[in-house]
């Protein structure tokens, strides 16, 4: 009783809430590392991989002309953006491109893929899209 006594108190310890709160602050930069190396979750890379796409076509249509520099992806016409869990964070991210009959004279790939890993529609039916998919699609 006396021994189960003295163990109880040793993890009540200050030392032994100092090495929990080491551990858990360690273990948050781990997490934080890992969060900047994938810095494609920003909603910044989604937003210039997009705008370097419409800077390829040959003449930006009408639906297009909400994809402004100054404004959040997620505001312009035919992208939904989705909330994603990422560690203690909620980042926005692209996941729809939806812009069929739009008139988009271009390549698909001219637009990296791999700036969009959160990408899982895409609907660009009925514009002139040619040239080969880009490799970077099997990010997606
Ligand atoms: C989207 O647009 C709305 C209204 O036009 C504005 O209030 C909001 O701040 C914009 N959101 C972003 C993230 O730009
Ligand atoms: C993306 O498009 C699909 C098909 O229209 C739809 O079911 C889904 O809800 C859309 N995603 C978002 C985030 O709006
Ligand atoms: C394709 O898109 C054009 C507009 O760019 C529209 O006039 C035409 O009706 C569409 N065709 C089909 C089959 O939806
Ligand atoms: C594509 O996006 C990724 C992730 O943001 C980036 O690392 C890469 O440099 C981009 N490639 C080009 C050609 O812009």
């Amino acid at each position: 009783m006396q021994t189960l006594g003295s163990k109880m108190l040793s993890c009540s310890t200050p030392l032994f809430y100092l090495c929990c709160l080491l551990l858990v602050s360690f273990l948050l930069l781990l997490e934080e590392a890992h969060a900047a190396r994938h810095g494609g979750i920003s909603l910044r890379s989604q937003h210039t991989a997009l705008l370097q796409w419409k800077a390829t076509l040959a003449s930006p249509p009408l639906q297009m002309s909400s994809w402004q520099e100054n404004t959040s992806p997620c505001n312009w016409t035919g992208i939904m953006c989705a909330a994603v869990r990422h560690g203690r964070r909620m980042p926005w991210v692209v996941t729809n491109i939806s812009l069929p009959d739009a008139g988009i004279h271009g390549q698909l790939g001219e637009l990296n893929f791999s700036a969009l890993p959160f990408l899982t529609y895409i609907d660009l039916q009925n514009n002139t899209l040619h040239g080969a998919l880009p490799p970077s699609i099997n990010s997606l």
